[in-house]
């Protein structure tokens, strides 16, 4: 084991203006050594997400601000190395709030929302993909929030993303369609209907989205899964059909450009022309619903129902680059880092 700990800290805040890799700073710090009721723990893999932007500015709302200097916040999967609390074991797989870096010692407390990973069906990875927060943010979402039924026409924004790929998969599985992507790229817009279960999608950035959406739901939107806010919201408004559920999951087009003046809806109106509700949810005030979703979601990869995409660098000095990989629309999939190369050979035999 090293005994060096890789360590990404807050060097700067990205106010009004997009993250850069000189935002942080590498330092090296001795690895921790548990206490009485402590685990060390090694980083396999960790999550990039676009609210870690938020975390660096203010706390995204729920916690506390990041100081500079302070390690940056984050999920991920790692391994216990050392445990002496009780309810760990060295070898245990866990999901947790590691931090950017590559061990930590924890107290399991709730703040650090630790599982432990005890599906073999599928890498360690998706458990902060498709089998951790951002699965369960696509599942709960569409099922809780947007209460789908068979048969509904469904439009997902940011739909080549780490939620967005899941989510026309769980429509399909439960029977919705039309299941309409939007993208931002041809490529991407490919892969939605050709892996991701998406019916049709639409390139933002070629095409306008009101005939598209004209054209691909004639009888309306019965949901609308929002990944990305702003104008593509509005314009979504447009289309919704009867007793419609607007699903507000995230708005990255507003979280550059955004924080003084935010954008107005223009026709919010239509919710209440077409006895529409529109509802946004914060996936960790969800936590009691985990387990069903999570044990959805591996059913249908067991069955061969549902894909994953993962978009993985590796190398932890990497970590920066793959934050700013989101606000440029390069990831495929759930963006992540591997951190350690042996990552999946962990407790496989
Ligand atoms: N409510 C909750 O509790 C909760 C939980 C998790 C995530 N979220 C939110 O859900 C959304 C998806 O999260 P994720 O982790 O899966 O991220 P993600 O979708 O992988 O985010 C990156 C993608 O966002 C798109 N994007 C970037 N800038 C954009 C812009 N200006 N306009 C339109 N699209 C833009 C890009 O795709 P294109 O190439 O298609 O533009 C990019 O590839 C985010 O808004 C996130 O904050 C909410």
């Amino acid at each position: 084991m090293s005994t060096v700990n890789r360590q990404w800290v807050l060097a700067e805040r990205p106010i009004g203006r997009a993250v850069r890799e000189s935002d942080f700073r590498m330092q090296e710090s001795p690895v921790p050594t548990p206490d009485d009721g402590q685990l060390l723990i090694r980083t396999l893999y960790l999550s990039v997400a676009p609210v870690m932007r938020q975390y660096m500015l203010d706390g995204a709302g729920f916690e506390k601000p990041l100081a500079i200097g302070e390690v940056m916040r984050g999920r991920g999967v790692g391994i216990v190395v050392e445990s002496k609390h009780p309810d760990y074991a060295a070898g245990d797989i866990v999901q947790a709030k590691l931090g950017w870096q590559e061990y930590v010692v924890s107290d399991a407390s709730p703040w650090w929302m630790i599982y432990k990973v005890h599906q073999r069906i599928a890498p360690y990875s998706t458990a902060i993909g498709v089998l951790g927060v951002t699965g369960f943010t696509s599942y709960l979402g569409l099922v809780d929030i947007g209460r789908v039924k068979p048969g509904d026409a469904v439009v997902v924004s940011g739909a080549a993303g780490g939620v967005g790929s899941n989510v026309g998969q769980i429509a399909r599985n439960l029977g919705c369609g039309p299941i309409i992507g939007i993208a931002g790229s041809a490529e991407k817009c490919e892969m939605l209907t050709t892996k991701l279960g998406y019916d049709a999608a639409i390139n933002y950035r070629e095409e306008e989205i009101s005939p598209r959406l004209g054209e691909l739901c004639p009888d309306g939107v019965d949901v609308y899964f929002d990944n990305v806010g702003g104008n593509t919201l509005d314009t979504t408004l447009t289309h919704l059909a009867r007793h419609a559920r607007v699903v507000l999951c995230g708005r990255i087009s507003e979280y550059v450009d955004n924080e003084e003046q935010p954008y107005v809806l223009q026709n919010y109106q239509q919710l209440h022309k077409r006895v529409a509700s529109m509802e946004a949810f914060f996936i960790y005030e969800m936590e009691e619903h985990f387990p069903r979703a999570e044990a959805a979601m591996a059913r249908w990869i067991a069955e061969g129902r549902l894909t994953y995409a993962e978009d993985i660098l590796d190398g932890i000095e990497r970590m920066p680059k793959a934050l700013i990989r989101l606000f440029e629309g390069k990831n495929r999939g759930k963006q992540m880092v591997r951190v350690d190369p042996n990552a999946e050979a962990y407790g496989r035999d």
